[in-house]
């Protein structure tokens, strides 16, 4: 009997220790788990706020039942645009893309679905997600909305400390200035090696001629003289619908443009010889924007279309000249090139073509804005109703050649 039991308990000595054996190699082999916490700017959001007082919501169409003609310009803006838009949206689903890609569209803790604790061996890939209590599904639709600028602390930020207002207002000119602005607008981050987070509209405008003159704000949200709310005083305020690039997110939704080019072109006469060549040239210059145009997006671009064709329609010669960046996104992300025009910076296009037979001729001189190629909208599955690009100068010359 003692026998017995001895055996049995030798048995489940030798098992045991075979199941130790087994954990303590996997223990060896999978790294030991480490939370570590976020610490880049764009991995962190705005901490949950709660409705200040005086207020039914932080939702920017509460904001605008009082601040009628601010809630009316944002609505157009681009910053409202953040979540919803389409390629965003798709670009959101891959799997490529980490948990912070929302942070800079829908700043508020209140407009994610999680808080995010940490990072799991500092993998950007694996957060550390928890369910948040305050989530509101409405406010995420809103992307860059009032409250993400304007409450910090369960309060309004203002610049001017107003006492009229029925909400707490907390005057911080120094959180509504440009460091506001620049603290999306200013990214320079490889994420992963096929992943790159390049926006340097911040260090751009640092860099250019109008730093210390004019900012993000003066040229984005310019001043006027209003009321805040109807039946209140007129006083300074400023616009913000927040023009720019003037590129639509949908057929229906015309965002404000800003220009930034002023364009310069030679001479066509209205008759030449046989013979003769035409000499032409188009000059782009960058004279209204504080950073470089093409800003922000690396996928942003400027076509030049110059086009001579007959009275038919027949295309004679043409030539296109392309300003933007390109990048090459495998095996790892590389800028190939950069022919952004700085600040002040112009550049000229040229045409050269022998006239060597009769007839009536246009010169058509066209110059289009891209938000993306074709291809990438095509790999992205965005549909039609998404615009791609904008034209942004057209003239044409008609001419005989005797
Ligand atoms: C019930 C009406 C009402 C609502 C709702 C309201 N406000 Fe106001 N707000 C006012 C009034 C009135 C003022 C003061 C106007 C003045 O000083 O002439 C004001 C002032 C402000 C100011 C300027 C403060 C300063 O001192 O510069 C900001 C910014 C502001 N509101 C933002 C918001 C935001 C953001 C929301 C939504 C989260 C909001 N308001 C909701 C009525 C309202
Ligand atoms: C919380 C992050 C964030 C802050 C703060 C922010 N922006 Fe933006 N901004 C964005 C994002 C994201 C977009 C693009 C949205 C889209 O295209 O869907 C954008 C778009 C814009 C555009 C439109 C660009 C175009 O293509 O036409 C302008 C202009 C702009 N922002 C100016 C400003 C200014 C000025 C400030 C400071 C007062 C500011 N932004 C603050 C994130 C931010
Ligand atoms: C991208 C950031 C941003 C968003 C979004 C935004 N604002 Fe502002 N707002 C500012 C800045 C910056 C100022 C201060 C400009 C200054 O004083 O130089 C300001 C100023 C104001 C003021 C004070 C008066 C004035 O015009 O200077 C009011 C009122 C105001 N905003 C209301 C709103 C409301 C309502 C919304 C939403 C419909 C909103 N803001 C959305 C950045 C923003
Ligand atoms: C001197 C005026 C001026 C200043 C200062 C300025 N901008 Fe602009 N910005 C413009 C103009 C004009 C455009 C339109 C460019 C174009 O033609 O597409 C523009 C375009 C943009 C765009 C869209 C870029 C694109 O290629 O589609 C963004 C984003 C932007 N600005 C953000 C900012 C931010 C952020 C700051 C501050 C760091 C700033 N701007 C400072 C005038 C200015
Ligand atoms: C540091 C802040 C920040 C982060 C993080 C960020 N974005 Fe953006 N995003 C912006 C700004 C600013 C713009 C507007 C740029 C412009 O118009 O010049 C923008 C614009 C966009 C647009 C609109 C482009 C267009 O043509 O209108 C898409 C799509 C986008 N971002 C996708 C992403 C994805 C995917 C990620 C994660 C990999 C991401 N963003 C992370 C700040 C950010």
């Amino acid at each position: 009997m003692i026998k017995k039991y001895a055996l049995l308990t030798l048995a489940f000595l030798i098992f045991s220790a075979a199941i130790y054996f087994v954990l303590e190699k996997n223990k060896v082999f999978n790294e030991p788990e480490v939370i570590l916490p976020l610490t880049k700017s764009w991995e962190k959001v705005v901490p949950n706020q709660k409705v200040p007082h005086g207020l039914v919501s932080l939702k920017s169409e509460d904001c605008g039942t009082c601040h009628k003609e601010y809630y009316a310009e944002w609505k157009t803006s681009t910053h409202a645009q953040a979540w919803v838009d389409q390629q965003f949206q798709a670009e959101l689903k891959k799997e490529s893309s980490p948990f912070m890609c929302i942070n800079c569209h829908i700043p508020l803790q209140n407009q994610q679905e999680f808080i995010v604790k940490g990072l799991i061996n500092g993998d950007i890939y694996k957060p550390v997600k928890e369910k948040n209590p305050l989530f509101d599904s409405e406010l995420q639709k809103e992307g860059i909305n009032c409250a993400s600028c304007h409450v910090r602390n369960n309060v309004i930020i203002g610049s001017s400390g107003s006492t009229l207002a029925p909400h707490p207002v907390k005057k911080d000119p120094i959180h509504l200035s440009e460091t506001l602005c620049i603290s999306c607008h200013n990214a320079n981050a490889v994420v992963t090696p096929t992943l790159a987070c390049t926006f340097q509209t911040g260090d751009e405008w640092k860099a250019g001629p109008f730093y210390g003159k004019k900012n993000c704000i003066s040229c984005h949200m310019p001043e006027t003289h209003r009321s805040l709310m109807e039946g209140f005083p007129a006083k300074k305020s400023h616009f913000h619908n927040f023009p720019a690039s003037g590129i639509p997110k949908h057929d229906t939704l015309k965002p404000a443009m800003l220009k930034s080019l002023e364009f310069y072109s030679s001479n066509v006469k209205k008759s030449y010889k046989l013979s003769d060549t035409l000499k032409f040239s188009l000059t782009l210059k960058n004279e209204h924007a504080g950073h470089r145009v093409p800003s922000g997006d690396p996928e942003r671009f400027l076509l030049i279309d110059l086009v001579l064709k007959t009275s038919e329609g027949k295309i004679i010669a043409k030539t296109q000249g392309r300003v933007g960046e390109s990048w090459e996104w495998y095996p790892v992300a590389k800028k190939l090139s950069d022919n952004n025009l700085n600040p002040g910076e112009a550049r000229s296009y040229n045409f050269k073509q022998l006239l060597n037979a009769k007839g009536k001729y246009t010169l058509e001189t066209k110059v289009t804005k891209h938000r993306m190629t074709e291809e990438a909208a095509k790999y992205n599955k965005i549909d039609s109703s998404y615009p791609r690009s904008i034209s942004i100068y057209e003239k044409s010359y008609g001419f005989e050649v005797k």
